[in-house]
């Protein structure tokens, strides 16, 4: 651990992303000295607490960055890719939640369960990303198994919540149950259909394969967490009327043979994983049980009799907090204490 304090900046503070992530720094204890909230001109002015002090929010510009240690930022991929290098340039370490530099060959794409020694790398371009709400879980649960077994292919299917899509999105399924309970017609805005009382197959836009880009951030987030592109991945990821906390089905196909009861044990002695596997006393994880918690949730386990090597097992997280905030806020913590 280390004794100094940091000068930290949360841009896109007024988020739903950015919110959480004050309140990880409060909890996580992160050592800070000084600390800017940034946002929107449209929030310049408004005003956040942190432990019980209130900061006002200013308005994220290219000179918002001297003197500060860590910029933690969560507005948006045009806002990261437009103001995370002025933020390195002046020496500011840039720890980006968004999808902007997630890929980028130079940039490190951080899991602190899975590559905690990737982190070394944000001395290239002084941004490290933070990876996407839907990957993060997953890997967090496939580390052990990759490590004791290796794994050949995943496939996926996710069932998502809207707050991964905003403050907007949450409004929006609130409101169109709302109208929709009380005989109104649902009015779409954030999503091209009615997302309450339904399931949209579509996250993110499609691209020329026939998959969206969320699907292909799975795969190829997934590669360069674990660093191997040998992996073998297909996914369908799914928006789905819950407010909050990621669901995924996932199929591994592993190189060597595990028992359920192998990736059981294996599993629960894991760091950031509990297993709540007792289907038969209706013990399973659920999006309302992982919601306001950093573990990640395992169950369902058992072995797929139709192929070699196959694993069915059913994960849970709060894609708010480890999915987004909780791991940004763990990554900091890994700079401050090992690199700064
Ligand atoms: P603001 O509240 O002023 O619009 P969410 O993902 O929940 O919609 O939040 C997005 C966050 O990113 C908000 O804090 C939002 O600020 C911020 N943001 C969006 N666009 C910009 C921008 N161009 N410059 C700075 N912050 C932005």
């Amino acid at each position: 651990m280390t004794d100094k304090a940091f000068n930290v900046i949360v841009a896109g503070a007024t988020g739903a992303v950015g919110t959480q992530m004050i309140t990880c720094l409060e909890e996580q204890d992160f050592p800070v000295d000084k600390l800017k909230f940034l946002a929107s001109s449209r929030s310049a002015g408004k005003s956040l607490t942190f432990k019980g002090k209130a900061i006002e929010v200013e308005e994220l510009t290219h000179d918002s960055f001297a003197g500060f240690d860590i910029a933690l930022f969560s507005a948006g991929g045009g806002t990261s890719k437009t103001f995370a290098p002025s933020a390195a340039e002046a020496g500011c370490i840039v720890v980006d939640n968004s999808s902007a530099w997630r890929m980028d060959a130079d940039i490190p794409l951080v899991v602190p369960e899975v590559n905690p020694e990737a982190v070394a790398d944000y001395k290239k371009k002084g941004i490290i990303a933070n990876p996407n709400c839907s990957t993060i879980q997953m890997v967090v649960a496939l580390e052990p198994i990759y490590r004791e077994f290796g794994i050949e292919r995943l496939v996926i299917s996710t069932y998502q919540a809207v707050s991964g899509t905003g403050v907007a999105a949450v409004e929006e399924l609130r409101t169109q149950t709302v109208d929709l309970l009380e005989g109104k017609p649902a009015r779409a805005g954030v999503y091209p259909h009615q997302i309450a009382f339904n399931c949209l197959p579509h996250i993110d836009v499609f691209l020329d394969n026939g998959y969206s880009r969320e699907e292909m951030k799975m795969v190829n987030e997934t590669r360069k967490i674990f660093g191997d592109e040998t992996i073998r991945i297909t996914a369908t990821t799914v928006r789905v009327p819950v407010f909050n906390s990621h669901s995924e089905s996932v199929n591994i196909q592993t190189k060597s043979k595990a028992t359920a009861e192998q990736i059981r044990e294996l599993l629960s002695k894991a760091p950031g994983i509990e297993v709540m596997d007792d289907p038969s006393n209706n013990v399973y994880p659920l999006p309302v049980h992982a919601a306001g918690k950093d573990t990640t949730y395992v169950g369902r386990i058992r072995e797929d009799e139709s192929i070699e090597n196959g694993i069915n097992m059913w994960i849970v997280s709060d894609n708010i907090r480890k999915g987004a905030a909780t791991n940004t806020v763990q990554i900091a913590q890994l700079l401050a204490n090992n690199y700064l």
